[in-house]
Formats: C-alpha cells, structure tokens, sequence
C-alpha cells in the first residue's frame, strides 16, 4: 500500500485549468521526482497536499485512509511537511525562533527561554550538519541557508512525507551536496519524498520514480532505472529537444564593455572585456563574486575604484538607472529582486523599461506596444494568453521569463543576465540559449552568469571563472571542459594569478 495516494485531483483558477484529474503516489522510503514544464501545476498540486489551497476534487489517502486536508495544520497532523518554491520566510526573526515556532520553551517564571531554543536549534541544525548561528536573524541569511533552516524543521517534526519544491535552485554546490547527504538519510529512514527539479543530473542521482505532467494534466510515471532523460523530456514537452546548444562561430566586434581595475569592498580588481557579437560567461562557486561585479557594473553597488567603459564611453552610474541611460541591461539573478511589480500585468512589467519607444507626441502606441510584448512573450514560450494576467498568477519559472522578456525588449548594447534560467524548463532554456545567440549575432555584447557548467560553456565564446573576488581563468569554451572550469572555480588549479603572488 502507498504512503501517500493522490486521485482525480483538480484546481482551476479563473480560466486556467491549473490541474485536471490527476494522480500521483509515493512509497515510505522513496524519492518520487515531479517534472513537467513552467506552468505545468507540480507548485499547485502540491500546495493542495500542503492545505495551502483548496482542491475542486479529489481524493487524498494516506496509508490508504482518506486524509481531511484543508488547513496546513491538518497537513502537518498528518506528517506532511513541504518546503516551498519560494520561501516566506519572516526576515526578523531569528534562527532558533523559527525553529520553536509554536512550541517556544518558557523558564519556570513563565518567560522565553531563550537558551534552551538556541540548543534546541542546534540539536536541529545538527541533524542536517548545519553549523549557522541560530541567533542569525533569518534575514542576515542567504536563500540557500534560509533554505536548510526550513528543512531542519522539516526534519525535526518527523515528516512522513517531505515535498521539495526547486530546493536546489539557490543552492551553492556544498550545499546542494549537503541536501543529497539529508536526503539520503531521511530516505534510509522512510521517509517518503516528493521532488520538483528542472534539473535531469540531479533527478537521476536522487529520484527511484518520476511522474510527469504536461498542462496540468497526467502524462505518465517511470522508473529511472528504466527510463532516459529523453523519454522524460518528449512526455513534459510533447516533442523532442534537439541540441540545447548551438556551436556554429560568431564574430566578435569592437568592444562595448571595458572593465578595468574595477573593484568593490567584496570584489576585485577585475579587468574585463565583451566585445559587439561575442557571449562571456563568468563561471565560478556561488559566492565567487560574479554577481558582485554585475552589480558594481550596473551601479548598484558603489565602486571603490576602477572604470568600465561601454561603447567606448565611460560610464559612472550612481544608480542602475544611470547604468541604463548608458545602454546597460541587467537580469537580476533572485526574482523578488527583480523588480517585477506582481499585481500588474505581463504586459506592464515587460513593457515598463521599454515605455520610450512605444510614446510619440505624449501618446502611447498601444497596439504597438502590445504586439512587441507578445512577440517577446512568444519568444520564451509563455503562454499569450497570460498577458494581461497579474504577474503573481505565473508559475515560479514563468516570472522569471517575464522578467527576462523585461530586458530583451529593451534593447540595451550590454546585456548582463544573472542565472537566466534558473527554474526555467527544458523547452525554453532552448529557446532563452535561442535568444542570447541571436542578440549576440545583433551585434550586442552579452555577459552571462552562470551556475550550470554545460550552459555556462555551451552557449558562450569565452569563460571568465571567478575565484574569491578575482577573475583566475579566461578559457575559450571550445577548448574546455567542465573538469577544468571546476579546477580553477575551487583552486586546485594554480593559476598565473595566485602563482605570482609573494609568499
Ligand atoms: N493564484 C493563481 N491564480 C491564477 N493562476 C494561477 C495561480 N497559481 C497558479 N496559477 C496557474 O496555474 C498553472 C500551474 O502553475 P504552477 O505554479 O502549479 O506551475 P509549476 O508546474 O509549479 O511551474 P514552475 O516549474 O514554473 O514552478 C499556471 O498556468 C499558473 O499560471
Ligand atoms: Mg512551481
């Protein structure tokens, strides 16, 4: 018998059938991997299991027995602990707060006993091999860490069953490394658990199954000891995905991103260039400063010193609006961060940097301005018909697309993207690696950071990899591999930079 039964489940918001009619169970003890496209309802389904939103049919059985879920109270009564997508995390409160939520300890006066919640928060932490400080405000932490605060909790209230929506997604590499470690543990301990990933590499190392949806609906379930990652890619997309990445030459023209000397209080000197027509990828450990030099290129951050030039001009932004003035474009890497307005529609959010071009005479070309979106929005794969839904109503991945979409119709010289696909599907990173080519062919200079070693050297000329602040490496991507990216983004590598230094 399953440990958890889902049947004839469905939800639909508005016009969108977010989910209809479907099905999915788990075995104590099992890693069961959800997939399906941007949009395709696996935050939605799991939601409903979690009591955070009502179902319009459908049954829940747990241990064969039907499970009253309406509330997330009922859903962790019943050993269901989820850790979402995106987390809402209150920023000021502490570790060890967060962790007694609900069950805080008291002295015998009746007062917190605020030393026995931070050893009961290091006990917790220490389950997971986590040494943060539990009086670390929540907010001082990075998603990542934030992140395994969550599962800790997970952990210590004993779940049955634990979903994990996107964890990896703002992990660095250690700590990606530290989930599998829990994972694996939890598993070994019977726990059941639900896996949402866009990533194949790592569904195949954890998962025994897959269940895959396509547009809210079932499409089919599969051993991974006897299915492929093609298999899995033609059931979430309905058709296959040819050669993510391109490699036919590009020609690179004169430079418009100089960067020289360029440091900030946690970065630098850095020296760089992207010339008209070329894509650069900064490769490096999360945490290496790459987006760091993004931000102090942008003028978010203040420079301590150095001096970038685009097209030959200095520019000096004191803030990014200067930095766009001066034809410089940045795709922020962490989506609350992207200035994405989520009670507006697509439409004015991809439209809002771009507001110039479609006015003459103080009137607003709306027709116009609408068939640009949408031919963006075409673009990346999202659905046209969204376009004038609020942002917010977007699955995870599909925001993001917005906010990307955001800076392709704004046609800047320099674009900088931040994690471009971060949480996008399989589909449209073909179609995001699509566009980056075909602006680079436009003659822009692109910069890109990235995280996922194949793109990072599939749909880039050159690689610059970071280390501790510094550029260590500048490789040509037809000559490298990812073995030797890895070498220098950890330092096992000696290189010119840190050889010469005085001993
Ligand atoms: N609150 C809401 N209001 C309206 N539509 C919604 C709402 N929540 C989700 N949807 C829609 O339901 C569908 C399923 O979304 P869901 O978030 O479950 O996708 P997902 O599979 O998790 O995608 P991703 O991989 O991008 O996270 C999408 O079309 C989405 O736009
Ligand atoms: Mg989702």
């Amino acid at each position: 018998m399953s440990l958890l039964h889902l049947e004839g489940i469905s939800k639909r918001f508005g016009a969108t059938m977010a989910l209809n009619n479907v099905r999915f169970d788990l075995n104590a003890g099992e890693v069961h991997a959800l997939m399906g496209e941007n949009g395709a309802g696996k935050s939605t389904l799991m939601k409903i299991l979690a009591g955070n939103i009502e179902r319009d049919a459908g049954s829940i059985r747990i241990d064969g027995a039907e499970a009253d879920i309406r509330s997330p109270r009922d859903a962790a009564r019943h050993g269901i602990a989820i850790i979402h997508q995106e987390l809402n995390t209150v920023p000021d409160m502490t570790v060890a707060e967060n962790l007694s939520l609900g069950r805080e300890p008291t002295t015998r006066f009746g007062t917190l006993d605020r030393a026995m919640m931070d050893t009961l928060a290091r006990e917790k932490l220490g389950r997971i091999h986590s040494t943060i400080d539990p009086r670390r405000k929540l907010g001082s932490l990075s998603v990542g860490m934030q992140q395994m605060v969550e599962i800790a909790r997970a952990v210590s209230e004993n779940a049955r069953v634990l979903v994990l929506d996107e964890p990896t997604a703002a992990l660095s590499r250690a700590e990606a490394l530290e989930l599998y470690k829990v994972i694996a543990q939890m598993r070994a301990a019977g726990v059941g658990m639900i896996y949402i990933s866009h990533r194949m590499e790592e569904v195949w190392q954890l998962a025994d199954r897959v269940t895959v949806f396509r547009d809210g609906t079932y499409v089919g379930t599969g051993r991974l000891s006897e299915i492929g990652p093609a298999d899995v890619v033609r059931m979430m997309v309905g058709r296959t995905v040819a050669d993510l990445y391109h490699h036919e030459p590009r020609q690179a023209g004169r430079p418009l991103l100089t960067v020289r000397g360029l440091a900030g209080p946690l970065v630098g000197p850095v020296d760089l260039d992207v010339r008209a027509g070329e894509v650069v990828c900064m490769a490096g450990l999360i945490g290496s400063g790459r987006t760091e030099v993004a931000r102090l290129i942008f003028g978010a951050d203040d420079r301590t010193q150095g001096h970038v030039n685009i097209d030959g001009r200095p520019s000096m932004p004191s803030d990014p609006a200067g930095a766009i003035a001066d034809g410089v474009g940045l795709v922020p890497e962490n989506r609350k961060e992207q200035g994405l307005f989520l009670d507006h529609s697509v439409e004015d959010n991809v439209a809002i940097s771009s507001l110039d071009r479609f006015v003459s005479r103080g009137v607003i070309r709306r027709k116009e301005r609408r068939a640009a979106v949408l031919a963006e929005m075409g673009r990346l794969r999202l659905r046209l018909n969204a376009v004038d839904l609020p942002v917010k109503a977007l699955s995870g991945g599909n925001q993001q697309k917005a906010a990307l979409a955001r800076w392709l119709l704004r046609d800047c010289g320099v674009l900088i993207l931040d994690e471009p696909t971060r949480g996008v599907d399989i589909g449209a990173k073909r179609e995001i690696y699509e566009q980056i080519d075909n602006l680079a062919r436009a003659g822009k200079a692109i910069l890109v950071i990235s995280s996922d070693l194949p793109e990072a050297i599939g749909i880039s000329d050159r690689l610059l990899v970071m280390r501790e602040g510094r550029i260590v490496a500048e490789l040509k991507s037809s000559q490298t591999s990812e073995e030797e990216v890895m070498l220098y983004a950890t330092g096992t590598m000696a290189t010119a930079a840190n050889t010469g230094a005085p001993a």
